[in-house]
């Protein structure tokens, strides 16, 4: 059986219905934002396949795992969405596999100004656990550093270790491709006046066309972080292409509005082979 699960009913997980059932396949489409685990699973089933597609990123972590400990096949894997739902593991894995992104530091207490100092202003604070551009801090000077470590130690144990980045210049716009099993499905450019170009932040989404050396450079990043269905951030600099950050539960609303792409489409397709292969290799 395949199920849908999701805590609120967005644009995304509507497509995702509709193109199961234009497939012939009625999916267990359900809102699991209240849930009960095992009482509300009792339908579940090992060799099933799941798309969890809650909003809250720690209940997607947690009933995906507990999916998979009932040898549910879930589109994206728990690692997956671990890795990409850390700034710092997917800093240090992307610098593993030799991909570039900007320059980085991982700093705890008063060396986080030392280090921001060493990469040179202005840097951005992240935390690591975080998304559609939220508490991020575009730090130009020494006095902005030491105040925003001040701040950030008082909010208690999960922001007490930085990541920062080197700012980048990346001429307003950075570019958001959309991954399935390995290979580009979207490519868009998210423009901004803002140096903060998320689409949720009110960027204007448009399409972008490839290029080879963007195409191999998004085809290693696929490959290095695993998973089936990831939207990967890419800044140009002067020096080429670099990866700002992996996104392991995308939306991709915006993705569709800018290049007309079925993304819904593909991910149903992609999810209906892993139905079938996963059914071949319990037969
Ligand atoms: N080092 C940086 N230099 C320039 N712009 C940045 C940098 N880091 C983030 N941004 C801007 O902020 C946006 C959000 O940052 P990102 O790391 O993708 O976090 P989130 O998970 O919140 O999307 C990026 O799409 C980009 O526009
Ligand atoms: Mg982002």
């Amino acid at each position: 059986m395949l199920h849908i699960f999701y805590s609120r009913l967005r644009m995304e997980e509507k497509a995702l219905y509709k193109a199961a059932q234009a497939r012939g396949v009625e999916p267990d489409f359900r809102d699991v934002g209240d849930f009960v685990w095992p009482d509300d699973f009792e339908n579940v089933k090992p060799g099933d396949v799941a798309l969890c597609r809650c909003v809250s990123q720690t209940q997607n972590i947690a009933l995906t795992q507990l999916l998979e400990g009932r040898d549910v096949r879930v589109i994206n894997p728990s690692a997956t969405m671990l890795l990409c739902g850390d700034k710092i593991a997917t800093a240090a894995l992307l610098d593993r596999a030799k991909i570039p992104q900007p320059e980085w530091r991982v700093a705890s207490g008063e060396a986080a100004v030392k280090a921001a100092e060493s990469l040179g202003y202005p840097v951005v604070f992240k935390p690591a656990v975080g998304s559609w551009g939220r508490l991020l801090a575009k730090i130009s000077d020494r006095e902005a550093c030491e105040a925003i470590v001040e701040h950030k130690e008082r909010l208690g144990p999960a922001h007490s270790v930085f990541f920062m980045q080197k700012y980048v210049e990346k001429g307003g716009f950075d570019l958001r491709a959309v991954m399935i099993g390995g290979k580009t499905a979207t490519l868009m450019k998210r423009a901004s006046e803002h140096w903060i170009t998320n689409t949720a932040r009110g960027a204007t989404p448009e399409p972008f066309p490839m290029d080879g050396k963007l195409e191999d450079l998004l085809h290693r990043t696929a490959l290095a972080i695993g998973g089936d269905f990831l939207a990967v951030d890419v800044f140009g600099t002067p020096e080429g292409w670099v990866v700002n950050e992996v996104n392991g539960q995308p939306e991709f609303h915006g993705s569709v509005a800018a290049t007309g792409v079925d993304v819904g489409g593909l991910m149903i397709d992609y999810t209906l082979k892993a139905v079938i292969t996963k059914a071949m290799s319990t037969t």
